[in-house]
């Protein structure tokens, strides 16, 4: 099932609810929420109070990508805050079976993410673990930015891994997914589509998204 998560990182911070309505009304299904700490990616955005906020604005899965170093001392806090599922950068954890396993512990999905430059069998020990596997399309830690097509080959391999073990995570890919690109992402896979710019940019959110859905819905019709 093909499932279209904005990124409230392209919004009016001032109109957060306003902007989580109109992309509901246009078909998204979960909301994508951009942590990052200014260490691991060189840009500061928002908290677990901001999470704990958007929580009374929707009932839909709220995806917190963390870009954040010590992820681990964090996950509390975001999954008291509200955070359904949280997904944690392989290059930023240590210990990334022990973070993986807390965030199940707190009754969340637990996701895990990769940069572009990072090889999907750098995930091999924890593919059994998680719920949704994140294939960043840019370098994390701003929004509108343009896709990396170099990546599209991790996303088929990850389809492929997945049916040779047996594994059950879903595949989401987010950076650049946009009216151009959103073809070529469901083609290769990708069933959880993170869009910032695309929805929240120009024009109206509720179309924006209709848009970007039927697009993809038609792509994945055309999946090998
Ligand atoms: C980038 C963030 C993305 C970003 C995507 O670091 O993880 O979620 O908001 O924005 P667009 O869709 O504009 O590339
Ligand atoms: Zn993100």
């Amino acid at each position: 099932m093909i499932e279209l998560a904005p990124s409230i990182l392209s919004a009016d911070f001032a109109h957060l609810a306003d902007a989580v309505e109109r992309a509901t009304a246009g078909g998204a299904s979960v909301i994508h929420v951009d942590i990052m700490d200014g260490h691991f990616v060189p840009n500061l955005t928002i908290g677990p109070l901001v999470v704990k906020s958007l929580r009374r604005t929707t009932r839909l899965p709220l995806d917190c990508h963390l870009m954040i170093e010590n992820a681990d001392q964090y996950i509390p806090d975001f999954a008291d805050a509200g955070a359904d599922w949280i997904s944690v950068h392989q290059e930023a954890c240590q210990h990334l079976n022990r973070v993986l396993n807390h965030i199940k512990d707190h009754g969340c999905r637990a996701g895990v993410v990769i940069n572009p430059a990072t090889p999907v069998e750098t995930l091999s020990e924890v593919l059994d673990l998680v719920d949704y596997v994140l294939v960043m399309s840019v370098n994390p830690g701003f929004g509108g930015q343009k896709f990396i097509p170099g990546v599209l080959h991790k996303i088929t391999r990850l389809t492929e891994m997945r049916a040779a073990h047996g594994y059950r995570y879903r595949i989401e890919v987010d950076g650049g997914v946009a009216m151009e690109t959103v073809g070529e992402v469901v083609r290769a896979g990708a069933e959880i589509l993170v869009a910032g710019s695309a929805v929240f940019g120009k024009g109206d959110a509720k179309t924006n998204a209709q848009a970007l859905l039927e697009a993809a819905r038609s792509a994945s019709m055309q999946r090998v």
